[in-house]
């Protein structure tokens, strides 16, 4: 079996995107990004990806009509680029219908929190406004809703008194670091099996 084809889209600095590129440069995966997509010009993500000679594209939705299209011209991409498996890392965007079609049950998500709390944005910040003792982070299968898909695998961290957001949030993008490219990895080897919104390793 030959490596799975990742297409991973990032908005902004693109850590998670360097945590998945490093592990399947080390082979610690049996996958490679062969494209990266933003809809973001500044992102540092297409930095990341073109200093490791991955093609890095993006593409302003304010140039498409609806978001229809806008998901038609991505999907262009990622069927140009053979793409197996969609790795959303610090994507701003809700995944709509042309990508949900496309590719059922093979996208996935990285989201700062234990869900199903604290979904959306800034879940390290709400999550400290609430006042949790632990939190963490969580790999899920994308769905039509707001972070609600099957989880994959979540990280639990605590939060200690001394604590600030900022040094939660880095103990909990530690995890995401680790977590990402052992969820992508899972999927590479065929040892998820989904049933309902239940994720069962086999
Ligand atoms: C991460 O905290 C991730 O959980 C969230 O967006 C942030 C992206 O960070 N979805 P980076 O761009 O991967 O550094």
């Amino acid at each position: 079996m030959g490596k799975l084809r990742l297409g991973v889209l990032a908005s902004g600095r693109g850590s998670n995107l360097q945590s998945i590129m490093d592990a399947a440069g080390a082979g610690r995966i049996k996958a490679e990004v062969v494209v990266v997509f933003s809809d973001n010009k500044d992102a540092f993500a297409l930095e990341r990806a073109r200093k490791a000679g991955i093609p890095a594209l993006r593409l302003d939705p304010r140039d498409f009509g609806s978001k229809d299209e806008y998901e038609k011209a991505i999907l262009e991409i990622l069927h140009e680029h053979e793409v197996q498996l969609v790795c959303l890392a610090g994507y701003m965007r809700i995944i709509g219908r042309v990508l949900l079609e496309a590719f059922p049950n093979l996208i996935i998500n990285i989201h700062p929190a234990l869900l199903p709390a604290f979904p959306g944005l800034h879940g390290q910040q709400q999550a400290w406004d609430y006042g949790v003792k632990f939190s963490g982070c969580t790999v899920h299968f994308v769905d039509e809703g707001m972070d609600t898909g099957p989880i994959i695998i979540q990280a639990v961290v605590p939060v200690y008194d001394d604590d600030t957001v900022d040094t939660l949030a880095d103990r909990i993008l530690e995890q995401e670091h680790k977590i990402y490219p052992e969820a992508i990895g899972l999927i590479a080897e065929g040892r998820l099996r989904l049933d309902g919104r239940k994720v069962f390793r086999v």
